[in-house]
């Protein structure tokens, strides 16, 4: 019996995930087939009860239905709880368990980048669901303090709690000429971009939420936009002299995580790199 794996999203067509767990799945000579489903958040309910049958291993769960899922799963784990949000699900003989994987993504992707966390200080830009596995990806990994910069300070705010005693959290405005981010940025040896800016079809695709002056050498920039590969903070980190790390290796190593999950077997990661950067240059 060929088994399936799901990806429940709203809009999902422009997702490159089935094209690398595909080619995961084959490399491996899984007979499973990885699913796209466009799941409107009404119909959530009903695509995690298919979940449940004996054909289904699991899913990847994405925007915007995220933290929606983890309300309705049987079991999320710690980590899925402390974000608030689910990547991942598995179907545990129809019993749906949860984690969230994008905080793996995050760590390896940093680790293959060559960027040590421990005790380092990082900025952080944006507030939102991705900011949320950021900032529980920097605990994780040791930073000593994430200062987060948002346009809406509010939201920016409601991240602290996830914090702690050996994580600092700040927040300060998103405003180039501030004292507070010029000196938050000089002392920072990762800053991340996790807003929508700069992404294709998003909101504004030419703009970089800092400018390059406020980089400098022997500082990484990661984005976690990847389509395109090349983005304006990517670019701005570039000039200032940073080392610029695209969101196309936290992409696929989330989901190579999500994949040691369904399958039990180690991910083939040079196969999946290979199929998603040929999937982006379909697309660029
Ligand atoms: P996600 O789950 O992908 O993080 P989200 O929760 O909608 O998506 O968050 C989007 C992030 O991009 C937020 O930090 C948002 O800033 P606000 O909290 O102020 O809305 C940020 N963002 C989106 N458009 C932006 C823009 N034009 N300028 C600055 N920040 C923007």
């Amino acid at each position: 019996m060929t088994s399936t794996i799901a990806l429940l999203g709203h809009p999902v067509s422009h997702s490159i995930s089935p094209r690398f767990q595909q080619a995961a799945l084959d490399a491996l000579g899984i007979d499973a087939r990885y699913e796209a489903w466009d799941t409107p958040p009404e119909d959530l309910p009903s695509a995690l009860e298919r979940l449940r049958s004996r054909d289904l291993l699991g899913a990847n769960v994405t925007v915007p239905l995220k933290q929606e899922a983890l309300r309705l799963i049987d079991r999320p784990d710690a980590l899925a709880e402390r974000i608030g949000a689910v990547n991942t699900i598995v179907n545990a003989g129809g019993v749906l368990e949860a984690t969230n994987t994008d905080v793996a993504g995050v760590l390896r992707s940093l680790e293959d980048g060559g960027v040590d966390l421990a005790g380092a200080n990082v900025v952080l830009i944006g507030a939102g669901g991705a900011a949320r596995a950021i900032v529980v990806a920097m605990r994780e990994g040791g930073a000593a303090r994430v200062t987060i910069a948002n346009r809406t300070a509010a939201r920016a705010r409601a991240l602290v709690p996830l914090g702690g005693e050996d994580l600092e959290l700040r927040v300060i405005p998103l405003d180039h000429a501030s004292e507070q981010l010029r000196a938050a940025m000089q002392s920072a040896r990762l800053v991340v971009q996790a807003t929508s800016l700069g992404m294709r079809d998003g909101p504004d695709e030419d703009a970089s939420p800092l400018p390059a002056e406020l980089f400098h050498a022997g500082q990484a920039a990661l984005d976690i936009v990847y389509v395109p590969e090349q983005t304006p903070f990517l670019r701005a980190a570039r000039q200032g002299g940073a080392l610029p790390l695209g969101g196309l290796s936290m992409l696929v190593h989330q989901g190579a995580e999500s994949f040691r999950r369904w399958t039990g077997q180690p991910p083939p990661l040079d196969v999946m790199f290979d199929a998603a950067r040929a999937a982006l240059d379909e697309t660029s």
